[in-house]
C-alpha cells in the first residue's frame, strides 16, 4: 500500500493522515476533524478548501459544487480531491458540528437480498463483518463496477450487530450509478464507505416528529421511523410521516410502516399523490398535491412550530419544504434536518 500523505489544517493546526486514494474529506472526518460538507459528491459546494501549501489532484474537474468564481479564486472541493504530497489546506468552515459521531469506514460488503418496491424503486441488503453503526437517516457512499465517483445512498434500517446496510433506491434514467447498481446480483461485492450525514434522528429532542419524504428520499425517514421506535427515551413522542410520490405505482413504504409498533396511533401517515391524472386513472382516493401542503393541511401551524422536521428527496421538495417551514412559517432552523439527494 502507498504510503500517506500529512494533511494540516492552517487554521487549527490540526493534523492528519489522508492515504493517496482518499479524499481530503473523508480522511479528515474519520480523523475526527469537523470540515463542513453535506453531499460527499461533489455537488453541494460545501468542502470547499483552498491549498496553501502541497499539490492535491481533482477526481472530478467539471464537478457542479464549484461556480466559476470558486475556480477562478482557486478553490477546490475536498470531497473530490486526493492528495499527491503532504499538504497545508484552508477549508471555508470547519466546525465540531461536522465531526462524525461514528467514525466512518471503508469497507468491502455482500450483497445479500435485492427486493421490488415499485416499479423503479429496490431494497437492497448489504453485509459487513463488522457491526453496522449509523445514526438514523445517515447515508453511506457506495463504490459501483465501472462508474466513476461513489454515490451517496441513505440507510433504510438502523444500527445492527449483524453488519446489515439496507438501502431503497429508485432507478434513475440515463444514471451511470444506478444503471450500475440494478446490474448486481445476490452474492456480488462492492465497497460501502460511511457513514455520512447530518439529517439524522435528534433522540435528545422530545417535540413530535415530522417526517418529510418524496420517491427515493423514503430510506432516512424509514430509518429514522424506526430508530425512534427502537429507542426507549423516545416513548410517547408521535410522528408523522408524509411521503409523496407522482402516481400509483411509485407510492411504496406504507408496509414497512406498518410493521413498526404504534402505526396508526402514535405514528400517522399521509401517503400523497402529485399528478392528479395518474391518481384518477389509478382510483386513487387518498390525498391529492405537493406533500409539503400536506404538511400544512394536516398540522396547525401553532402545531408546527413544536415540531422536529426531517426531510429528504429531490432538491425541488427540498426547497419546497424549506420554503415553507424556515420562510414562511419560521420555524428555527435547528428543528430542520434535510438531505437534498443533489
Ligand atoms: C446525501 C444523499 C443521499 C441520497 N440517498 C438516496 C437514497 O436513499 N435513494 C436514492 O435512490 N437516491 C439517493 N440519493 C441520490 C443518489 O446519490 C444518486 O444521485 C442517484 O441515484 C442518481 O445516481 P446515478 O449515478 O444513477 O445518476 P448520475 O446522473 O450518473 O449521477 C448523479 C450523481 O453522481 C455524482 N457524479 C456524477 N458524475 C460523477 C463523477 N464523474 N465523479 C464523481 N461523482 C459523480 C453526482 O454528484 C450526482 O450525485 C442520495 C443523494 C445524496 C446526496
Ligand atoms: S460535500 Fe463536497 S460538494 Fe458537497
Amino acid at each position: 500500500m502507498s504510503q500517506a500523505f500529512s494533511i494540516r489544517v492552517q487554521q487549527s493546526g490540526a493534523e492528519y493522515s489522508c492515504a493517496p486514494d482518499d479524499t481530503v474529506l473523508r480522511a479528515g472526518l474519520r480523523a475526527g476533524i469537523g470540515l463542513s460538507y453535506e453531499c460527499n459528491v461533489g455537488s453541494c459546494g460545501s468542502c470547499k478548501f483552498e491549498v496553501v501549501e502541497g499539490e492535491v489532484r481533482s477526481l472530478w474537474e467539471e464537478a457542479p459544487g464549484l461556480n466559476p468564481r470558486d475556480r477562478q479564486r482557486g478553490r477546490l472541493l475536498a470531497c473530490q480531491c486526493v492528495p499527491v504530497s503532504d499538504c497545508v489546506i484552508k477549508p471555508m468552515i470547519i466546525d465540531d458540528h461536522f465531526i462524525p459521531t461514528d467514525t466512518p469506514r471503508r469497507f468491502t460488503s455482500e450483497l445479500v437480498a435485492i427486493r421490488d418496491l415499485t416499479h423503479d424503486i429496490r431494497e437492497f441488503v448489504f453485509t459487513d463483518s463488522q457491526p453496522a453503526g449509523f445514526r438514523p437517516g445517515q447515508y453511506a457512499l457506495l463504490h459501483l463496477p465501472g462508474v466513476n465517483g461513489p454515490r451517496a445512498y441513505s440507510m433504510s434500517n438502523i444500527r445492527n450487530p449483524e453488519g446489515r446496510w439496507e438501502f431503497i433506491i429508485r432507478k434513475v434514467p440515463n444514471g451511470a450509478g444506478t444503471a450500475a447498481l440494478f446490474e448486481l446480483k445476490v452474492g456480488d461485492r462492492i465497497d460501502i464507505d460511511g457513514p455520512y450525514g447530518l439529517a439524522y434522528l435528534r433522540t435528545e429532542v422530545k417535540r413530535t416528529v415530522v417526517c418529510i419524504g418524496g420517491g427515493s428520499g423514503l430510506a432516512p425517514m424509514l430509518s429514522i421511523a424506526r430508530g425512534m421506535v427502537a429507542d426507549p427515551s423516545m416513548d410517547g413522542v408521535k410522528l408523522k410521516f408524509f411521503y409523496g410520490a407522482r402516481g400509483p405505482r411509485d407510492l411504496c413504504g406504507e408496509d414497512e410502516l406498518k410493521a413498526l409498533p404504534g402505526f396508526g396511533d402514535r405514528i400517522e401517515f399521509f401517503p400523497a399523490l402529485s399528478d392528479p391524472d395518474l391518481a384518477k386513472a389509478g382510483s386513487w382516493t387518498g390525498l391529492l398535491g405537493f406533500i409539503h401542503e400536506q404538511v400544512k393541511a394536516h398540522i396547525p401551524a401553532d402545531q408546527l412550530m413544536e415540531c422536529e422536521f426531517y426531510t429528504c428527496g429531490p432538491p425541488v421538495m427540498i426547497n419546497a419544504v424549506m420554503q415553507m417551514l424556515g420562510g414562511e412559517l419560521k420555524v428555527p432552523p435547528d428543528r430542520i434536518h434535510y438531505d437534498s439527494f443533489v
